[in-house]
Order: C-alpha cells, then sequence, then structure tokens
C-alpha cells in the first residue's frame, strides 16, 4: 500500500472525537509556530515593542475590541516606553514623529500601496480612497482629481450657498422657536446634500428618495463602530455583502437608511451607464467615458466610489467649534472681522468675500485641527524599496503608519496643542515653524484628500454665515466631544460626538 492510502485508511478508522481532537491539535501546534516565527524570525523580530504585541494580534485586539477603540492610547504609551519607532502589532510599524509624516505618505516618485488588512475593513474596493496598489490608485485619481478641480468647483459654488442659505432658515426658526439644535446633525445633512450635488447632481433627499440623512449618518456612525471587528474578520464585510437587500433591512432595520442610499446610488451608476456618455459632463460620466477600460466600468466599481465620496465626506468640524462657542471673546473677535468684510446689509457671505480672513481662518484650522478629521492609522506600504528611519531599516512589504491625531496635537509644533487658539495660525513665528505644512487633517503625499477645497469652502462660508447673523449658546457638557474612542474618526466615551446649541439674535 502506498504511504498516501496508509494515511488515507487511518484517518478512516479515528472516531468522530479523535478527528476533531486531531484538528484542534494542528490549530494549536499552528497558533505556537505562529508566535515562534513572529519573536524569532519574522523580517521585524528586532524592532522595539512589547514582546506581547510582537507575538499575536490579541494584544491589539484586546483595546480595539474589548476597550473599544482605545488602542490609539495605548500605541502613545508604548512610544514614551520605547521611544518614536515601534512595531505594535506582529506586522506593523508605527512612527511617532511629525517630521517623517512626508516619508510615509510620500508625494514624490516612491510608491506607496495601501495596506490590504485595512483596506478589506472599508469593503469598498472600487473606491480611489480604497484602491491598494500604487499604479492602479494613480489611474483612478486621475480620473476622480479632474473633478476637483477649481473650475468644477466655481461652477458649483452658486448652488452651495443656496443650500448654506437653507441652513441659515433652519437656524432662523429654531431661534424663533426656541428649539436646541445638533451641529453635528446640521452640517452632516448640509455635507450630504453639497456633495449629492458635487457628485450625483441632485440634492440628497432627492436621491435617497424618503431617506432622512439624520437615519443615515446614524446607521453610518453606527456602522463605523464596527469597524475593528471588519478589520479583524476580513470575511465578515463579504458576508454582510452576500446577504439580500431585504434581509438586511429586516435584520438591521436601523441601517435600512443606509442600504437604501446605497441602492439609490447604484441605481444611479446603471442610468449612467446605460445613456449614452460624453466623457467630463458629470461625475460619472467621466468615470464611464470611451477611453476608460471595461474593468474601470462596472456597477460596483462606480457606486462604491459614490459611496464612499458622499458618506466619506460627512466628518466635520462641529468638535472643534464647541472651543470656539466656549469662549465669548473669540466670538465677537471673529464676527468684527465678518462684518468688517462684510457688512450685514450686503446679504448673504461668500466664498470670495471672506477666504482670505485671517482670524477665520484661523479658527477653522483650529475647529479641524482639534477635530483631528481620520484618527485611525492608515499605513502605507512601500511594496519594492526598503523604507530608513533613524538607523532603522523596515523591510518592503511592511505597513507603516503615524496616525494624524499624533501630529495635529504634536506640542512641539502646535505649542500647548489642546487648546483653540486661532491666532497661532498667523503669528511672527508661524513662519518658522509652518504650521501649515504640519495641518495634516487631510493627509498628505499622493492619497491625500481631494475634496480639502470644497470641505474649506463649506465650512468658511457656512461659519461666516452664522457668526455674523447669530449668537449660539452652548447646551452641553465637554464629556460630548472629548476623543476617547477611535472608530475611523473621533468619538467620546460614550455615544456620537454632540454639540447641541440654542440659536439666538447676534448682541451686537
Ligand atoms: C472635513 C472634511 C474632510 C476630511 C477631514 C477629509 C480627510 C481625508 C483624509 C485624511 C484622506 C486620506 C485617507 C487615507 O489616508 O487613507 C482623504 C481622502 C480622500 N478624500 Fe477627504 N476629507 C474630507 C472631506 C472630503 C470631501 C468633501 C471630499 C469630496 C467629496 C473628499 C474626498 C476624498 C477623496 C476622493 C479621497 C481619496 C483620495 C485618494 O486616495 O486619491 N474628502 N480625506
Amino acid at each position: 500500500m502506498t504511504s498516501v492510502g496508509t494515511v488515507q485508511s487511518s484517518i478512516g478508522s479515528l472516531s468522530i472525537s479523535q478527528m476533531i481532537g486531531s484538528l484542534l491539535l494542528v490549530i494549536r501546534l499552528k497558533a505556537v509556530w505562529t508566535v515562534v516565527y513572529n519573536l524569532f524570525f519574522h523580517p521585524l523580530k528586532n524592532f522595539p515593542g512589547p514582546t506581547l504585541a510582537a507575538a499575536t494580534y490579541l494584544y491589539e485586539y484586546w483595546f480595539e475590541i474589548f476597550r473599544g477603540g482605545t488602542y490609539l492610547f495605548e500605541v502613545e504609551r508604548l512610544h514614551e516606553i520605547y521611544g518614536p519607532i515601534i512595531r505594535f502589532n506582529p506586522d506593523e510599524i508605527h512612527i511617532k514623529d511629525s517630521h517623517y509624516y512626508d516619508e510615509i505618505c510620500s508625494s514624490g516618485t516612491q510608491r506607496r500601496d495601501k495596506s490590504h488588512a485595512f483596506i478589506s475593513s472599508i469593503a469598498s474596493p472600487g473606491a480611489t480612497l480604497a484602491t491598494i496598489e500604487h499604479d492602479h490608485h494613480r489611474m483612478r485619481h486621475a480620473m476622480v482629481s479632474k473633478f476637483f478641480s477649481k473650475q468644477s468647483f466655481q461652477a458649483l459654488e452658486p448652488r452651495i450657498l443656496e443650500h448654506i442659505e437653507l441652513l441659515m432658515d433652519k437656524f432662523e426658526d429654531s431661534r424663533k422657536s426656541e428649539t436646541i439644535l445638533n451641529l453635528h446633525t446640521e452640517f452632516a445633512a448640509l455635507t450630504a446634500d453639497i456633495i449629492a450635488i458635487y457628485i450625483f447632481g441632485m440634492s440628497f433627499r432627492d436621491l435617497a428618495g424618503a431617506a432622512n440623512v439624520e437615519d443615515s449618518r446614524k446607521a453610518f456612525r453606527g456602522l463605523a463602530r464596527y469597524f475593528h471587528y471588519f478589520r479583524f474578520y476580513p470575511g465578515l464585510n463579504y458576508i454582510v455583502e452576500a446577504v439580500p437587500l431585504w434581509l438586511k433591512s429586516k435584520v438591521f432595520p436601523e441601517v435600512r437608511a443606509l442600504l437604501g442610499e446605497r441602492e439609490a446610488i447604484r441605481q444611479e451608476c446603471v442610468k449612467s451607464l446605460s445613456t449614452q456618455s460624453v466623457e467630463g459632463q458629470s461625475f460619472f460620466n467621466s468615470l464611464t467615458g470611451p477611453s476608460v477600460s471595461a474593468a474601470e466600468k462596472t456597477i460596483p466599481r462606480l457606486a462604491d466610489e459614490g459611496w464612499i465620496m458622499l458618506r466619506h465626506s460627512s466628518k466635520d468640524s462641529a468638535v472643534g467649534l464647541f472651543h470656539l462657542l466656549s469662549n465669548e471673546t473669540m466670538w465677537r473677535t471673529l464676527r468684527k472681522e465678518i462684518r468688517d468684510a462684510v457688512p450685514l446689509a450686503d446679504g448673504p457671505v461668500n466664498w470670495s468675500q471672506v477666504e482670505n480672513l485671517p482670524y477665520l481662518s484661523g479658527v477653522v484650522n483650529e475647529a479641524l485641527r482639534l477635530s483631528f478629521g481620520v484618527v485611525s492609522r492608515s499605513p502605507r506600504v512601500p511594496p519594492y524599496e526598503p523604507m530608513v528611519y533613524k538607523g532603522f531599516i523596515i523591510p518592503p512589504g511592511t505597513p507603516i503608519s503615524q496616525s494624524n491625531y499624533f501630529v495635529l496635537r504634536d506640542p512641539k509644533i502646535f505649542h500647548d496643542p489642546f487648546e483653540f487658539r486661532p491666532e497661532r495660525w498667523f503669528e511672527p513665528e508661524v513662519q518658522e515653524n509652518c504650521l501649515q505644512h504640519f495641518f495634516v487633517v487631510f493627509s498628505k503625499g499622493t492619497r491625500q484628500c481631494l475634496g480639502i477645497s470644497l470641505a474649506r469652502c463649506e465650512i468658511v462660508v457656512t461659519l461666516a454665515n452664522i457668526v455674523r447673523r447669530f449668537d449660539l449658546k452652548l447646551a452641553n457638557p465637554e464629556e460630548n466631544v472629548e476623543f476617547r474612542r477611535d472608530y475611523i474618526v473621533a468619538y467620546p466615551e460614550k455615544g456620537d460626538p454632540k454639540t447641541l446649541v440654542q440659536v439666538l439674535s447676534a448682541s451686537d
């Protein structure tokens, strides 16, 4: 009998419990071997960091899953012990050095992939933001960036202003009826409308039909809390994707609005593919023109792009504004600057009237800086060449990151980093410090945010219009906005971030 035959007949003679026992033994041996490999044979074996974190992912798992999105704070503690470069899980390196951020996110000729493990948690592989491989990303980036040109932006400014005016009407109604507003909800609704017009040519309400912006926002916020689960169990996304829409809506009624939104976007993509497209006419047309390869013109690819654009951009700066609202002198200084530039009698404020006001720019920078944007690390992977940091040679293929959070509150760059101080942006020493260089809210390099001008314009013009006309009185405590948990963006200890305000007539 051959040896294969001998093995087969031996397996055949095992009882079920013996088979399960053998399987468990194999799993245990595999786990032991993985730990031995991670500690003694792994290419990162000589990097500083705790042995437990190098040996197994359970260390990170404990903080992200059991202690709810808190590994970032542990990583900070580990840096205090082990220095600026650490191996904080078996396969990744974190470098806490603001001056090395540009090297990680490189904008030069160096190639930077994204990390498979991270991107699988986003579950939208068709989106530019989630494209792993460098060249593939460059190709998609080139297509999408046409749509974020200065001309596209200028053409849409009147429609952006229309929506800001609608928000002002809502503030006026709230003042009259003395109701409390949550700035997060209001800003998220405004952003959703503006982006839907930008991308789909229609407002969010038209796009999503009956779907309510607040329901979608809540559902998305709820989903973000599972970000770490999706990261540790990459198969989970595909299971969720495979479940039919009607069943998902039944089992998870709280995400129904989000599913409706995704379906509406999918329908838009179907429409765009079936109509004769003239390249460059609209967002989807520019992704489906004759020069685009068939592989890039599939419905799932386009739907991913549209959905990520809509949902990614709904980050807001309301957390940062909490600090402005807590300080009456700042509010009045800001109002004076805006009213000197655009007197009340002149009607609503537009972008060109306020884009260069120094105090307003400082306030917006501080609001964004202290909202932190994306706090989760977004590793970059140099696919072929090693990276060198202070004598450490990091092998190609290693995911390397530095959370934006560490740079944005680096005390060597932003003195008293937790203080909301608009003046820091126009003080004389700014020239030396180059704060702008370290303003990484929108990331940097080849993967930098494409919506910077749009996001800035929306925040600057909205804030200018609010401050010029109203006073806002804070109606919630600080713990609703303090960053305690990392679920891609910053969350407080409990619930969602909230900035509740009562709208009053301007007192001067
Ligand atoms: C305050 C609002 C915003 C913040 C803080 C923000 C932040 C970011 C960050 C940090 C990244 C890099 C992600 C990574 O490193 O993995 C990014 C990428 C991106 N953002 Fe934004 N973003 C904002 C608004 C917008 C808006 C309004 C749009 C436009 C609809 C937009 C479109 C994009 C796109 C397309 C990318 C991917 C770029 C690429 O990979 O080539 N963002 N954003």
